[in-house]
């Protein structure tokens, strides 16, 4: 007999607990063939003092872990909740390449999304090519060393070649935003 409720199984008590892990709201910068990339990502996390180091763990097929595998580099620019951080971030949430979003038709899948249209950023002499953003709370220049397969993500771990504060304000944060990647 049906009762009509639903049982919750051991793995939505694991999604509610991760869910609740805060984080940074970043736009990791990338290139490729002269073309710079962004990708909003919050799994973002120092793990090194001495050398400075950051993991970065990205999707096994976003185009912005391809161009780290080609470019060995990638900046980490951290937003801001002030001035247009919400804005900036909002602009990076579709993926460059349209055919990642399941279901879109063929001529909407084979489309490119340039994310950084219209945002103001210099390009990294250090991680080469790579966009810093103007509007960046911080930002860190990096340079790929490892890469490790962490089920269906891959974490680049990446020496911090240099970081700066560019902009004065409180950081953009997973609990700020309420959007989740994690769970
Ligand atoms: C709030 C938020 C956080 C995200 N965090 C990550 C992350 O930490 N790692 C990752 O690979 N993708 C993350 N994503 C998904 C990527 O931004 C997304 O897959 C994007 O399509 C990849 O872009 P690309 O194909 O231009 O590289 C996140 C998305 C959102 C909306």
């Amino acid at each position: 007999m049906t009762t009509g409720k639903i049982q919750r199984t051991e793995d939505d008590d694991i999604r509610e607990a991760m869910h609740e892990f805060p984080y940074g709201i970043y736009v990791i910068g990338t290139t490729r063939d002269g073309q710079p990339n962004a990708m909003i990502a919050d799994w973002v996390m120092q793990i090194s003092f001495d050398p400075r180091m950051v993991a970065v763990g990205f999707e096994r097929d976003s185009s912005s872990l391809a161009r780290v595998r080609d470019n060995g580099a990638f900046v980490v620019n951290l937003l801001s909740q002030e001035g247009n951080g919400m804005a900036l971030a909002r602009g990076f949430v579709q993926p460059a390449d349209a055919s990642k979003v399941k279901g879109r038709s063929d001529g909407a899948a084979a489309q490119q999304h340039d994310k950084l249209a219209g945002v103001a950023y210099q390009l990294s002499e250090r991680a080469p090519g790579c966009p810093i953003l103007d509007d960046a709370l911080a930002y860190a220049e990096c340079a790929a060393e490892q890469f490790i397969e962490a089920g269906d993500h891959v974490l680049v771990l990446g020496r911090v070649l240099y970081a700066e504060v560019l902009n004065s304000g409180e950081p953009l944060t997973s609990t700020f935003t309420g959007w989740s990647y994690s769970g």
